[in-house]
């Protein structure tokens, strides 16, 4: 059995190899050292060459035990070049289709698992809550239950039907515990934030997926109340392991322990840094190699013991082994070519991209006929990015930039889907150089954290330009939005607003009187100018990935509906943060005097083609104990002209509870078609033991008591029919 085969193999190793067994490296250093002298159990950031030659070297170790190879595809395989790039995870939160992410992690692990990679550290299970944090569109939003639904369909699609399958990779649900709750939306900064808070909203999704098998964690860079995750004791052993039961891998983020000392100091050296993070429980160590050093060093001052290494090493060993690589050490394979970038993921790509794409405004202008002979301006810095458009982590941008980019025949831009699909007379003054920096991406590695990316000045010829082929065109789509300099780990913003001169462009062109379609291509919410008020419409486009400009289009035209909601709400200003729909109910005096705390558009928000009537919500029974399950029914009519998938959302408001609570919380949602005219009666079930609080003391609960379940299209309150039942 694999666990004799484990106790076998553990018996035979020095415990050098067991250290070395514990370290994953960066390959794109001194591979020789890592494999020969270290005895590297696993090695991340790869090329195909650098896959070959690694298992070479490992050939030459004396076990031979396989490397295990990880690497950041988190939508989409992130570096081999023709891979499939998705939406990122933000964007595929907004189709809101467990199902649909389900394939694309499938797809993605089809892709990632035929070029001898075995890990993704993928899915990101952070509460995205302060928008300036760099880290946005890595997450699934604000909602700790849509990402709970999303990062379990994620996990599922990677890991398949087991590891035994050559096609199953390793899921790694990150970043344990609460790093996003940032001081100030900085990255990796202090996690301010309580148990009790933790486990009301930031552990919830982490205690599903680890429920449900989530084979790896990743554990964050932040401190919490003074402890750095890395030797967290309550939230590893207490909860994860304790709690939870978890048996999983854990691995740390980069240089977690050599963070310790050289950063957070709270360590004096690598070999008491190495002794704290063996005790505390971690496995896999990413990316500090002095701690084989630390380690042997805190063995033989008797701060550990060879025994100590056992567990994790026993851990490391049986995904190993489960993966089946003793037998197969899974180099890239020969189908890579058939696999990688393959039309049917082409497709799937197109279907998610189109769902995850949001209509925040529209006056009627969309969809644009195809019919009459438009001339439609295509302008924007963003309207032909083709590296921008597919985010953070992916071939040739962001995180993943130090490899190659993706062949730009694959990617769909804007201008490049508007010219195919409408049959309007497209025109272009494109305008790239509204928003550009004084560094560019190729300043990028490493990344330089300490750099500011400033933008340079606005080029107004070129805003002068985009305005003269509006005053002579029907219609007007202009990209704005971000780049990858403002985007991704360690790139965090003080600013939510349109740089560059966008905000410019956006202002000369609206004033210009031809009608404008803004498509906020932006890996997070940012704040639109004032006068995107009088635009015709409003796109929210996340990084769309590689298909992103074809769905737009499609869009654009009609010839699919638009029916993304937003996983995430947007600010009317940076200032106002944070702006989640489900924070405690507030106290009188917490509002802003110059601004409104409602946000430009709500958690859950989007629109269609068509209009969606809701009535006649009833409960079945209002009286309810603790084992019983709310049953509700309500109508939801498609009143307008055109077909429409509507996002039904429930949520659970608690009338009164003993702690201050959330004032309402999304607890369950589906899906529906309806034909123009159609209406549906949806039944709704949820478990009163789902409508819980965390208490005082840290316990999750049902309180007996009055509550009002709320259904309808969006979180805002205006919008959302409530029924009333009582639990005792
Ligand atoms: O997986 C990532 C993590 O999310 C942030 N730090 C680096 C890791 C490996 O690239």
């Amino acid at each position: 059995s694999i666990s004799e085969r484990v106790a076998d193999l553990l018996s035979r190793m020095t415990v050098e190899e067991k250290i070395g067994q514990m370290l994953q490296l960066d390959a794109r250093d001194d591979l020789d050292d890592h494999v020969l002298r270290r005895m590297a159990g696993s090695i991340l950031h790869t090329s195909p060459e650098r896959l070959i030659r690694a298992n070479e070297l490992t050939a030459q170790t004396r076990l031979r035990i396989p490397l295990i190879v990880g690497e950041d595809c988190i939508h989409g395989h992130s570096f081999w070049p023709g891979a499939t790039i998705y939406p990122t995870q933000l964007g595929m939160a907004a189709s809101w289709d467990a199902e649909l992410v389900e394939k694309v992690a499938r797809a993605t692990a089809e892709e990632v698992a035929v070029t001898g990679i075995h890990w993704t550290f993928s899915p990101v299970l952070c509460i995205a809550r302060d928008l300036r944090w760099g880290r946005i569109s890595e997450t699934f939003g604000e909602d700790p239950f849509l990402i709970g639904e999303l990062a379990s369909a994620m996990v599922r699609g990677y890991q398949g039907d087991g590891l035994a399958d050559p096609t199953a990779i390793l899921a790694t649900a990150k970043h344990f515990a609460g790093y996003s709750e940032t001081q100030g939306g900085r990255d990796a900064s202090e996690a301010d934030i309580s148990r009790r808070k933790l486990r009301s909203w930031f552990l919830p999704p982490f205690e599903r997926v680890a429920r449900e098998g989530c084979r790896t964690f990743m554990l964050g860079y932040q401190t919490t109340d003074g402890v750095p995750i890395t030797v967290n004791d309550w939230l590893l052993s207490d909860v994860l392991r304790g709690e939870w039961g978890y048996t999983g891998t854990l691995i740390t983020d980069w240089d977690n322990i050599g963070r310790m000392v050289w950063e957070q100091h709270v360590q004096p050296d690598y070999t008491h840094a190495a002794a704290a993070a063996v005790k505390a429980g971690n496995d896999m160590v990413m990316n500090t190699p002095l701690f084989f050093e630390g380690a042997l060093d805190a063995v033989a001052r008797g701060l550990l013991s060879s025994a100590d290494f056992d567990a994790a090493v026993a851990r490391i060993l049986t995904l190993k082994f489960e993966l089946g690589l003793f037998e197969n050490p899974r180099l890239p394979r020969d189908e890579v070519d058939a696999v990688v970038g393959s039309a049917a993921h082409a497709d799937l790509n197109l279907q998610i991209t189109r769902r995850s794409i949001v209509l925040l405004e529209n006056d009627g202008t969309l969809p644009l006929s195809s019919d009459a002979p438009l001339r439609v301006a295509v302008v924007g810095p963003l309207a032909d990015d083709a590296q921008t458009q597919l985010g953070d982590w992916a071939g040739g941008s962001g995180q993943a930039g130090w490899l190659d980019a993706q062949p730009r025949e694959m990617i769909t831009t804007v201008l490049d889907g508007l010219r195919e699909v409408g049959g309007w007379s497209v025109r272009s003054a494109v305008g790239a150089d509204i928003l550009t920096f004084e560094n560019g991406p190729d300043d990028l590695d490493p990344v330089p954290w300490d750099r500011k990316f400033v933008p340079a000045e606005p080029d107004t010829e070129q805003i002068a330009e985009a305005v003269a082929l509006a005053a002579a065109s029907d219609v007007v789509v202009a990209v704005v939005g971000d780049r990858i300099e403002l985007n991704g780990e360690g790139r965090s913003t003080a600013t939510l607003e349109l740089l560059g001169g966008q905000n410019a462009l956006l202002d000369a062109l609206i004033a210009a009187g031809t009608p404008v379609v803004v498509v906020l291509m932006a890996s997070k919410p940012l704040v639109l100018p004032a006068s995107v008020s009088k635009a015709s419409a409003v796109i929210w486009a996340a990084n769309p990935g590689m298909q992103g400009g074809r769905a737009l289009a499609e869009i654009i035209s009609g010839a699919v509906e638009p029916s993304g909601r937003l996983p995430i709400s947007f600010a009317r200003h940076v200032g106002q943060q944070p702006t989640y729909y489900n924070q405690i109910r507030g106290q009188h005096g917490d509002r802003y005097a110059d601004l409104t705390q409602s946000p430009a558009w709500a958690f859950g928000e989007g629109l269609s083609y068509s209009t969606v009537a809701y009535s006649d919500l009833a409960v079945e029974s209002a009286a309810l104990g603790r084992d019983d399950s709310v049953v509700a029914h309500v109508t939801v009519m498609n009143t307008g002209a055109r077909p429409v998938r509507e996002t039904v959302q429930v949520y659970v408001r608690d009338a009164v509870t003993s702690v201050s609570w959330a004032d309402k919380e999304l607890k369950a949602y589906c899906q529906v078609d309806l034909a123009p005219g159609e209406s549906a009666r949806v039944r709704i079930e949820l478990p009163v033991a789902d409508c819980t609080i965390v208490d005082a003391a840290g316990r999750r609960l049902v309180e007996a008591g009055e509550f009002a379940l709320l259904v309808g299209p969006s979180s805002r309150d205006e919008v959302l029919l409530s029924a009333a039942f009582t639990v005792s």
